[in-house]
């Protein structure tokens, strides 16, 4: 930490901001990193990391997170945000004051998260949108509730499970198909398509669990995301890096999900699979530039899959990461089972290949953190169940 600092300080905030900040470590950054984690790896590229504790209604404490980031980067300090405060547009607000916001304003995240407003658009570019309405229909089966400003899947309900509608849910047609979601890169007039990524989820309800980048797909179904994602992201004016998230059924037949107005889950493989430093290129787009040719996936694919614990468990001291890791639970953290624990990343030749990786080493992971039979007795005894 206090060896670091060399760099032009930005601030990031996010719910989990590691890939930013060492993105934005390796374009000569000295990032202040404000997120739910602050994981070994982002301490170990961050001038400042700081974890924030989960607020009410949204992943951060807008309190905690206001108060931190004026005492650890204070204005003019430029602000970079990643997912997580899509819903907290007076916090973005707040955030933002007195410094360049390296994203999209809030004026412009509300449009984009406005699952309405997205539905207005889509019809007039002719881009499909699934469709959506503010009250439940008579027949509930074929129809999902979701939530705006919520992510990662957690919010996706079938609505015949749903009593009664949060103030802030919508009710949308249940479409087919698997996540494809394109990466945008735009400035603020207009926005380019840099690559679709294979997603997938897991659990109940289906969450966020993987990213695949590039994703294995004919060149003509990429193409054809690629127009819609882009004439949205123009349309909304988006600026910096942004998604467009859709379904992509077998016969080529598409819907556009949502719009991420900021560089999200899919930052990590997307930048492994171009070859390219993402935040420069985000940052370059926040300040109306594109790149002249923009960047093409080199050969191969990159993944990255979430690890949650699968039992309630603690990271213990000195804890050997492998170098296929990332987002490094701190030891003495308690992981609660279901919550996020690290990530595993892979790259090679074939998807598939990314795709089996993905799986060996999360098994590795949570097999090297099963505790030792040593130490499960002396923990037995401490609790004093033992012998
Ligand atoms: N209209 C829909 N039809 C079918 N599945 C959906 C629909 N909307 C969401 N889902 C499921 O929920 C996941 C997350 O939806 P998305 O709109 O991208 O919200 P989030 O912000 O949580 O990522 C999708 O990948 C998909 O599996
Ligand atoms: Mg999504």
């Amino acid at each position: 930490m206090d060896l670091l600092p060399a760099g032009k300080a930005i601030l990031i905030v996010a719910l989990c901001g590691r890939a930013l900040a060492q993105s934005a470590r390796r374009a000569g950054f000295a990032p202040i990193v404000l997120d739910r984690f602050a994981d070994l790896d982002t301490r170990a590229v961050a001038a400042c990391a700081l974890k924030i504790p989960p607020g009410r209604t949204g992943p951060l404490a807008s309190q905690a997170l206001l108060r931190a980031a004026r005492t650890l980067a204070p204005p003019p300090i430029p602000l970079l945000v990643g997912g997580g405060l899509e819903g907290r547009l007076a916090v973005l607000a707040a955030l933002a004051r007195g410094r360049e916001l390296l994203g999209n304003p809030p004026e412009i995240v509300a449009r984009a998260v406005d699952p309405f407003a997205l539905q207005d658009l889509c019809r007039a570019l002719a881009v499909p949108f699934p469709e959506t309405r503010a009250d439940l229909p008579p027949e509930r089966s074929g129809w999902l509730i979701k939530r705006r400003g919520a992510g990662g899947g957690w919010h996706v309900r079938p609505a015949e499970t749903v009593a009664r509608l949060h103030p802030r849910d919508y009710v949308q047609k249940r479409v087919p198909g698997r996540p494809v979601s394109v990466l945008l890169l735009g400035d603020g007039s207009r926005s380019r398509a840099l690559l679709a990524s294979e997603q997938w989820n897991t659990g109940t309800p289906p969450h966020f669990k993987g990213v695949l980048a590039p994703a294995p797909l004919p060149p003509g179904q990429v193409q054809n995301l690629a127009r819609a994602a882009a004439a949205v992201g123009t349309a909304l004016a988006l600026r910096g890096l942004a998604s467009a998230d859709f379904l992509l059924a077998d016969d080529g037949q598409f819907h556009l999900l949502e719009i991420n107005p900021r560089p999200g889950g899919s930052l990590e493989a997307a930048e492994r699979a171009l070859g390219v430093n993402l935040v420069q290129l985000h940052c370059a787009g926040c300040r109306g530039r594109l790149p002249p040719t923009p960047p093409e996936p080199e050969a191969g694919f990159a993944g990255t899959a979430i690890v949650r614990a699968d039992r309630d468990l603690v990271v213990p001291e000195g804890f050997d990461w492998p170098e296929w890791a990332g987002d490094r639970t701190p030891p003495g953290a308690r992981v609660r089972k279901g919550q996020p624990l690290a990530t595993v990343r892979a790259q090679a030749a074939e998807a598939d290949v990314v795709r089996a990786l993905l799986v060996e080493r999360e098994r590795l992971l949570l097999a090297q953190l099963e505790p030792t039979p040593v130490r499960r007795r002396r923990e037995a005894r401490m609790e004093g169940v033992g012998p």
